[in-house]
C-alpha cells in the first residue's frame, strides 16, 4: 500500500513508526513530516491544512489510504474531498467532525442523546454567558465554540475571571469567529482520562485508556499546553468503567451520530472527567491525541496499517489485540518559553542514543538541516518507554530524556505519578 500521513507532529511520528512496521506498506509520505519522520518516509512539503494540495498529490502520487492527524483538515472536510476523487482516508466526514469543530453541537448532541456531561448553556451574547456564570456559581468553565488550537477553554475560580474570558473569546475575539458563541458550563471535578476508540461502520474497539498531562509544570501549575506527557493504561480505570464508557459514551454517540445523518468513522476520543457519578465527556476529539498516540501505539500488537485501513473501507475487525501487561510512558521535552513564544534553530544531541528495543524518541518540532537536527517548534520530542509495569516504563523514559540536549529544553519530572 502507499499510504500518505497528514501533520508534523509527535504523534504524527509514532502513526509513521507504527505503520513502517506493516508488511503491507510499500511506500510511506508524511505531508509536511518532520526531522523524525524524515528517516522513515518521505516528508512533502505541503501544510496538513492545504486539502487541495493534499488531495492532488495523493492522486498523482496513487496514494491508498490517507490517514490525517490534526482535527483542522478533518473539520474543513478533507476526507469528503477524497472521497469525491475516488479514494480512501481515514477519518470522519466533515459533517461527523463536527463533533470536535463545534462545541455547541457536541454539547446539544450530547444533550440529545443522553450522554452524560457537565450542565451547560450556549450563549450568543456577553449578557446572557454574563448572567448564566452567575446562576451557576464558581467555578464554571467558559467555552468558545469554535476550534482554538485546544486554548478555548478557560476553568474560571470566580465571576471576575469568568467576565473577563468571555470578554476575551466573544468581544476582543481573542480565537476569531471561534467565539462568535461561548458555553457557560459547570466545573466538574475529579480525574480526567482519555478513551481512544476507532469507529467503523457503527462499531467500535478501545484503546487503553491513558492520561495525559495538559499543565506546564510539575503539580499541575502553570499555563495549559498541547500536552507534556502521558501514560497509559490508566490503573484507576477498572474493566467495568471501561464497559461504562464504551456502551454509555462511545457506542451512544456512534448510535446518534448514525441517527443524525452524520455516521463516524475514524478515531473517537473523549475527554472525561471521572466524577463521583460516573465518567462525564469534556470534550470529544475526533482524531489521535497528541502526546497520547505515543503511548498508545507501543502497546498495539495488531498492524496499525490494517486496522486503518479496514476502518476506512467501512470493515473494522471485532478485535485489536495490545500486548498484554505492557505499560507505556511518554515525557515531552520542550523549547523554553512554550506555550507561550519561544526559540527554534537550536541543536539538537542525543535522539539517536536515546532509541532502543524499550524507548523510541518521538520528534514533534524537529527539522533537519545542514547543521544537523534543530529545533523548529514548542513541543520538540516526546521520549516513549514501555516495560511490563508504569514505574520502569517511567523511568526508561527519563533515562532517554537524560541523554538529549538542545538549548532551553524544559520537561515536567512528575509524569504519571499520579498513578504510582
Ligand atoms: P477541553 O479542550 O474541552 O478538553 O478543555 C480543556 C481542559 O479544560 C480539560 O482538559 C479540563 O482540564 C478542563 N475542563 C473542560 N471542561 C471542564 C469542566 N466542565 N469541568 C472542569 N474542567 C473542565
Ligand atoms: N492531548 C490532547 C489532545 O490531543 O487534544
Amino acid at each position: 500500500m502507499i499510504v500518505l500521513i497528514v501533520g508534523g507532529g509527535g504523534r504524527e511520528h509514532a502513526l509513521a513508526w507504527a505503520v513502517t512496521k506493516s508488511p503491507s506498506l510499500e511506500r510511506l509520505y508524511v505531508a509536511p513530516g518532520n526531522g523524525g519522520t524524515a528517516a522513515l518516509a518521505e516528508n512533502v512539503p505541503i501544510a496538513a491544512d492545504d486539502v487541495d494540495a493534499l488531495c492532488a498529490f495523493a492522486e498523482k502520487n496513487r496514494v491508498d489510504l490517507t490517514v490525517v492527524g490534526p482535527e483542522a483538515p478533518l473539520v474543513a472536510g478533507i476526507v469528503d474531498r477524497f472521497e469525491e476523487a475516488g479514494m480512501q482516508c481515514f477519518g470522519p466526514r466533515r459533517g461527523a467532525a463536527r463533533l470536535e469543530g463545534s462545541k455547541v453541537f457536541a454539547k446539544e448532541f450530547m444533550k440529545k442523546y443522553g450522554i452524560p456531561t457537565a450542565d451547560f448553556a450556549v450563549c450568543d451574547e456577553t449578557k446572557a454567558a454574563k448572567q448564566q456564570v452567575r446562576a451557576l456559581g464558581p467555578p464554571v468553565v467558559i467555552k468558545a465554540d469554535g476550534l482554538a488550537a485546544g486554548k478555548g477553554v478557560v476553568v474560571a475560580r470566580t465571576t471576575e475571571e469568568a467576565d473577563a474570558a468571555i470578554e476575551e473569546i466573544m468581544v476582543r475575539r481573542k480565537f476569531g469567529d471561534s467565539g462568535r458563541r461561548v458555553i457557560v458550563e459547570e466545573c466538574l471535578q475529579g480525574e480526567e482520562v482519555s478513551v481512544h476508540s476507532i469507529c467503523s461502520g457503527g462499531r467500535a474497539v478501545l484503546f487503553p485508556t491513558s492520561q495525559d498531562h495538559k499543565r506546564a509544570f510539575d503539580g499541575d501549575e502553570g499555563p495549559n499546553t498541547g500536552g507534556m506527557g502521558a501514560y497509559a493504561p490508566v490503573p484507576f480505570v477498572d474493566a467495568e468503567t471501561r464497559q461504562v464508557v464504551f456502551d454509555s459514551i462511545i457506542m451512544a454517540t456512534l448510535d446518534g451520530m448514525e441517527r443524525e445523518g452524520n455516521a463516524f468513522s475514524g478515531v473517537l476520543y473523549a475527554g472525561l472527567m471521572m466524577t463521583p457519578a460516573g465518567p462525564k465527556v469534556l470534550e470529544f476529539n475526533v482524531r489521535f491525541g497528541d502526546p497520547e498516540t505515543q503511548v498508545l501505539l507501543p502497546l498495539l500488537k495488531s498492524d496499525l496499517l490494517l486496522l486503518l485501513h479496514r476502518s476506512a473501507g467501512g470493515s473494522l475487525p471485532q478485535e485489536i489485540e495490545f500486548y498484554t501487561g505492557r505499560c507505556a510512558a511518554t515525557v515531552v521535552m520542550a523549547a523554553n518559553g512554550y506555550p507561550g513564544q519561544y526559540d527554534r534553530g537550536g541543536v539538537i544531541k542525543g535522539t539517536g542514543a536515546s532509541n532502543s528495543e524499550d524507548t523510541v524518541v518521538f520528534h514533534a518540532g524537529t527539522e533537519q538541516t545542514a547543521e544537523g537536527l534543530v529545533t523548529a517548534g514548542g513541543r520538540v520530542v516526546a521520549v516513549s518507554a514501555w516495560a511490563g509495569d508504569l514505574k520502569r516504563a517511567i523511568a526508561r523514559a527519563y533515562e532517554g530524556v537524560a541523554m538529549i540536549t538542545f538549548d532551553g529544553a524544559r520537561w515536567r519530572e512528575d509524569i504519571g505519578h499520579k498513578a504510582l
